[in-house]
């Protein structure tokens, strides 16, 4: 009886101590399992001091920066609208955007007076739906961002 006893304070042990990983995972976003992510967003972007546009901005010192501020890249007017009524890209905002650009870009615009510019499309024709892959890739770009 005692050893059963014992295998069941184990397990109680076993199961809570996952679960204190997984709360963690949940909560701690991780750069370098982000670098595995952004390997997705080089299909259209670069990050880092040489950085160039290529179909997307580049996303060196994002975090801070006015959204579609980057000169001479052709943005939507959804995104540059967005930005003209405040859009500043933080690390809650970029996690946000990635689930789905042309909704979260047409929510900002109604939420902020501007229902009428909310129309069209992101040119940004990519969605993560996964959570922790969003807040990750984004711990890992705001690596290459001076303003945190
Ligand atoms: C299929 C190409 C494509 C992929 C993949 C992609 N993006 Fe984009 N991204 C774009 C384009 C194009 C824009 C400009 C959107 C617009 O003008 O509406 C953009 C804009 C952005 C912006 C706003 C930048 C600014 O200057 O305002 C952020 C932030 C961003 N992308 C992050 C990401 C991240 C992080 C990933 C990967 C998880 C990713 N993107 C994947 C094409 C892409």
């Amino acid at each position: 009886m005692k050893g059963f006893n014992a295998a069941i304070i184990a397990t109680g042990f076993l199961i809570s101590a996952t679960g204190m990983a997984l709360a963690q995972d949940a909560t701690a976003p991780d750069p370098v399992k982000g670098k595995q992510v952004f390997n997705q967003c080089l299909a259209c972007h670069r990050i880092g001091p040489d950085a160039k546009a290529l179909v997307g901005p580049p996303l060196t010192n994002v975090i801070g920066r006015k959204a579609g501020s980057v000169d001479g890249f052709a943005y939507s007017p959804l995104l540059k609208a967005a930005g003209d009524a405040g859009l500043v890209w933080s690390d809650a905002e970029i996690v946000e955007y990635l689930v789905n650009p042309s909704n979260y870009l047409k929510k900002y615009l109604t939420d902020h007076g501007k229902a009428d510019a909310a129309t069209g499309a992101s040119k940004m024709v990519y969605m993560l739906a996964n959570e922790g892959q969003r807040k990750n890739v984004v711990a890992y770009v705001a690596t290459f961002s001076t303003a945190k």
